[in-house]
């Protein structure tokens, strides 16, 4: 992976909201986001994991870190209004919005897979998706530089045996990302994309692969540089991209939001 290194201010007077960012990924990811100047919105169901890292985040960037319990398996339509208005009194608009919450679910054949983990993932993986999506976009359209990001997976894009909801619940990202990109395209500021960050060392990760060698995986920490280009000036021409992390190059993911912004 290319480095990039992203500069202390990038995100000043940006305001992002991370979902799951009270382990794994989420939680680096908010830190990171929060280093480089956001004031950062923190969902995850756990408020004491929450609460945590909002103090540790407090703690270097006093006033610039909120946290919101939420239990996506359980919360409607009604919990992502509240939600969408409390932050619009707080803040005048939203710079960004990565869906990064995920469950994993049972590894087992169609036939056999549980229907519990199958309702679970898709209301976790999907449907929150597609509730936060549309109770926020107002306020990503007042930001004049909105970065919308889901959180996709290599069984998102090509089926594999035996990871069932999983990667049923990664295509359906995919397909939302490409539907919302297809309709944002003419009509907003809002570039929506996909990342797939690739086996990377969470508990997630430990779980899908309980025989490997956790150090021989990747940290969360690794991809902060293709996560803090999503939101830079350079990527700000891509836009219904289906990125890898693995494949992070500066030059050329520019090139890809070129390509776009000459197609328009
Ligand atoms: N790690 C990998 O190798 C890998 C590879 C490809 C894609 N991904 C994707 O990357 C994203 C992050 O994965 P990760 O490895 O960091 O996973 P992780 O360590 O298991 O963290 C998942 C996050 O989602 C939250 N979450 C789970 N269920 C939730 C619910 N019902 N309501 C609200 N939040 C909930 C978790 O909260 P708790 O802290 O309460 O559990 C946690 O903050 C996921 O979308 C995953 O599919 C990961």
């Amino acid at each position: 992976m290319t480095d990039y290194q992203a500069p202390a201010d990038l995100l000043a007077n940006k305001t992002i909201l991370v979902t799951g960012a009270s382990d794994g990924i989420g939680k680096v990811l908010a830190g990171s986001l929060a280093d480089h100047g956001a004031t950062v919105i923190l969902l995850g169901r756990s408020q004491e994991k929450l609460e945590a890292i909002y103090d540790e985040i407090e703690s270097r960037h006093p006033g610039r870190v909120i946290i919101h319990p939420l239990d996506f398996k359980t919360a409607g339509e009604q919990d992502y209004k509240l939600l969408a208005e409390s932050l619009e009194e707080q803040f005048p608009r939203l710079d960004g919005l990565v869906h990064n919450a995920g469950l994993l679910g049972a590894r087992s054949p169609i036939e056999y897979y549980p229907e519990k983990d199958w309702q679970d993932l898709m209301q976790v993986n999907v449907n929150a998706a597609f509730y936060l999506t549309r109770a926020l976009l107002p306020s990503l359209t007042r930001s004049e530089d909105a970065r919308l990001l889901f959180t996709s997976s290599s069984v998102g894009r090509k089926g594999r045996a035996y990871w069932g909801a999983y990667a049923v619940s990664k295509f359906a990202v995919e397909g939302l990302m490409q539907t919302l990109a297809d309709e944002l395209a003419a009509t907003s500021n809002i570039k929506v994309n996909s990342f797939n960050p690739g086996g990377t060392r969470t508990e997630m990760r430990r779980a899908a692969y309980p025989a490997e060698n956790p150090e021989s995986v990747p940290s969360a920490e690794s991809l902060m540089p293709a996560y803090l280009f999503l939101f830079s000036e350079q990527a700000a021409g891509i836009h219904g991209q289906a990125l890898n992390a693995r494949d992070f190059d500066p030059e050329q993911w520019q090139q890809l939001g070129s390509a776009f912004s000459d197609k328009k």
